[in-house]
């Protein structure tokens, strides 16, 4: 392939895609840029977006970036390029978190490769990038079917994450540390600042009040409240389904290349489970607290470090939250550091 072939309006379709991708509190922590020599797209992480009170050791920005890579990934697939992905390039820059390259012929050949995102059963993911949102309103009693539910854990598996479904009783265990998580974010000051600072109306980021969706009238499912709606506008409460379906998704390992790793999975389980018509948000809070991050955690499992829990059903779509312009995100010019090089390539 020549760079040539990535003509500006592809490019911007395919960082389009990588910024539709869900981000702690919204925040978009990314950049991009493309490399033309090697027609790769280098991925970073904007640590200017950073939430140093919630999220101190970059965990969620991590996962959100990663997120974003499988956009990518599907973009790119989806425009007839294989993606190839290296995560943590280079070691001496820290914050480039990604690089795909854009490898093999424009074709518009869509039938599953080595090397392309989606499950054999569903290869092509670039619609339900555009049709996902987070969805924080009550779901029907409807329950997700089995096979659907086996698909969301092979897709968790394909990224090298693993994605678990307890039972009713552990997932009301889980749903109660989230609810002490809750609890413990009140009670401080700088976390409920910083979620307060994330909620907003007219930015091209952040939460706005249409988003946040309702409280439950019971508690059980403790959406989260992002620091406490502002005077005036109350948050509507109501009867959420009796028995959630809670997936949590774990990592063998904990680090950024783990964290990485887990934001990919997470995005390949939201974008199959929106082409089966099946909602999710999601539970961050008990993660954020190390002794309630350990409660969550499977003692008999091997991938002991949880990164997120999802809730499953039907229901409302979400609204859309705002996302920035592409030309916000995307940089022009030399690269910081020299030339990719090709040792370590992994073919994703
Ligand atoms: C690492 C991470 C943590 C998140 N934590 C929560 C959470 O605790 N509660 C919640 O409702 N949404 C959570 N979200 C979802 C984001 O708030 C959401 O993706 C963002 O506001 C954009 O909205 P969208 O998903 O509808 O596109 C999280 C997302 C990521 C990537």
């Amino acid at each position: 392939m020549t760079t040539a072939a990535l003509d500006a309006a592809t490019l911007e379709k395919l960082i389009s895609a990588a910024v539709a991708a869900p981000s702690i509190h919204n925040t978009q922590p990314w950049r991009y840029r493309l490399d033309p020599d090697t027609s790769t797209i280098e991925v970073r992480a904007a640590v200017d977006r950073g939430l140093p009170h919630t999220d101190a050791t970059g965990r969620g920005l991590h996962v959100s970036v990663g997120a974003a890579v499988f956009n990518l990934r599907v973009a790119v697939s989806h425009f007839g390029w294989e993606p190839v992905l290296r995560i943590l390039p280079r070691p001496a820059e820290p914050g480039l978190l990604a690089a795909v390259r854009l490898a093999g012929p424009g074709s518009a050949d869509r039938r599953p490769r080595p090397g392309m995102p989606g499950s054999p059963e569903r290869f092509d993911l670039y619609d339900a990038v555009w049709r996902r949102h987070s969805s924080r309103f009550p779901f029907s009693e409807q329950p997700v079917q089995p096979e659907v539910l086996a698909e969301l854990t092979r897709a968790a598996a394909q990224e090298g994450a693993h994605l678990s479904l307890p039972g009713p009783a552990e997932a009301a265990r889980i749903l109660r540390l989230t609810a002490d998580a809750d609890l413990y974010t009140a009670a401080d000051h700088d976390r409920g600042e910083e979620g307060r600072s994330w909620t907003r109306e007219d930015a091209s980021d952040g939460m706005p009040a249409a988003a946040l969706g309702q409280r439950d009238l019971t508690g059980q499912v403790p959406v989260r409240d992002f620091g406490g709606r502002r005077p005036g506008a109350p948050r509507p409460a109501a009867a959420f389904e009796e028995h959630p379906v809670i997936g949590v998704l774990a990592t063998a390992g904990d680090g950024p290349a783990d964290w990485l790793r887990a934001g990919q999975a997470l995005e390949h389980v939201l974008l199959v489970a929106t082409d089966h018509g099946v909602r999710a948000s999601l539970f961050s809070q008990a993660v954020e607290w190390p002794d309630l991050r350990w409660a969550l955690r499977d003692p008999r499992g091997a991938y002991e470090h949880v990164q997120m829990l999802i809730r499953f059903g039907y229901g409302p779509e979400g609204p859309a939250s705002p996302r920035r312009p592409v030309r916000e995100v995307l940089d022009a010019g030399p690269a910081d550091t020299g030339a990719a090089d090709a040792r370590g390539e992994r073919r994703t």
